[in-house]
């Protein structure tokens, strides 16, 4: 697996796209609205550029890669009428990994443009709007360009699979699993974090340079409420891939060598890193958990196959990489019935973290 090539979401608009099973990521953004609203509105009070440039960094493709910076676009026209102002032009840079579903994207630029200036009339101000292709990981801007960053959902990938999964007699360390278990030794979690802690921190450093000072940034991630209790979603994905294994569908090697480039770090993780990295002021870091399945409908089953289609709408392009595209239909019909066979035993939720920093170089 090639991070870089290999990681996008499902794309298009069909029935397994990222865009038609992303509901789950949108209440998340809704969630953690407020956070982003304030320090969005806080940066332009402080600076009242004439442009306000922004990035959504991680953007996807579908409906969710615009609604933070709708929202953005709301809170500063009503700030910068609230002092008498001209609203600022609007310069929205979406970013997302080589492979992302650009064109798919694009298709939703014409409407987005017509509901602005459907909302803000006469007050309508231009919105230039752009997509760059390439990784977070490492600098995708020049040097104080952008006044307000915001990322949901995307920085808990990894820029590659942890170095250091293979014992020195070369035996995979994560057998049986995709990610940390329950059951992983210690060393696998060491990998886990080592890897995290360098792309963070490139992360922070990046854009840290490329942020205006007294710019602003707000990232939702998907962190573990403490560092014995990882997300255990992907637990319960490699479990389904091991009852596989045993019924003769899927080769144990696979299975054995196939990691997920993700990490759920902790509140205390995030916050050590931010410190240690020194570029921002940390105004908030926060945790909030969200039910892995946000369907209004108690139906068990309705449930089980909206948890099914998110994580698959994530994850079949990574599992691809490994596993025939032939058993994921198989894989994910398993899955879902064992989401639905938990539910009575355990309360499954995503652990959320929100943190909101200021550019203080
Ligand atoms: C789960 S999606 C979230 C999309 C959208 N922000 C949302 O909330 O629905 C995560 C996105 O982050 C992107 N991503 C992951 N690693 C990245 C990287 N190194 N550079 C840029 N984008 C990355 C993925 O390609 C994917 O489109």
């Amino acid at each position: 697996m090639e991070v870089e090539r290999d990681l996008h979401m499902m794309k298009g608009i069909d029935q397994n796209s990222y865009a038609k099973n992303s509901s789950l990521q949108r209440t998340i953004t809704t969630q953690a609205s407020p956070v982003i609203e304030e320090s969005a509105r806080e940066v332009y009070n402080r600076l009242s550029p004439k442009c306000f440039m922004m990035a959504e960094m991680g953007c996807s493709s579908g409906p969710n890669a615009l609604l933070a910076i709708s929202r953005i676009i709301d809170v500063i026209d009503e700030a910068s009428q609230s002092i008498n102002q001209q609203c600022p032009q609007f310069g929205v840079h979406l970013n997302d990994l080589p492979g992302n579903d650009f064109n798919s994207l694009f298709d939703l630029l014409p409407s987005f443009k017509n509901a602005i200036e459907a909302a803000k009339g006469s007050n309508f101000t231009p919105c230039f709007v752009t997509g760059i292709p390439k990784s977070f990981f490492g600098r995708v801007f020049p040097d104080d360009f952008l006044h307000f960053v915001h990322s949901s959902y995307g920085v808990h990938f990894l820029s590659q699979v942890p170095n250091g999964l293979v014992s020195e007699n070369g035996e995979a360390l994560n057998q049986r699993n995709i990610y940390i278990a329950k059951t992983s030794p210690p060393e696998l979690h060491k990998a886990y974090y080592a890897q995290f802690k360098k792309d963070f921190t490139l992360f922070l450093s990046s854009r840290s340079r490329e942020i205006v000072f007294g710019g602003g940034m707000v990232l939702v991630f998907i962190g573990s409420f403490d560092s014995d209790d990882h997300d255990s979603i992907y637990e319960l994905l490699g479990s389904t891939l091991h009852d596989m294994v045993l019924e003769g569908l899927i080769e144990k090697e696979k299975l054995d060598n196939f990691n997920i480039p993700f990490y759920s770090p902790t509140v205390d993780e995030v916050r050590k890193l931010v410190e240690d990295e020194g570029s921002f002021a940390l105004n908030k870091l926060e945790a909030f958990t969200t039910d892995w399945s946000v369907d209004t409908s108690q139906n068990p089953e309705i449930r089980a196959k909206f948890v099914g289609k998110t994580i698959r709408a994530v994850a079949e392009p990574l599992l691809t990489t490994t596993f025939s595209p032939a058993v994921i239909d198989n894989l994910f019909l398993l899955f879902e019935t064992r989401v639905k066979v938990r539910k009575a035993e355990k309360r499954d939720e995503y652990f959320n973290i929100v943190l909101s920093v200021t550019e203080k170089e």
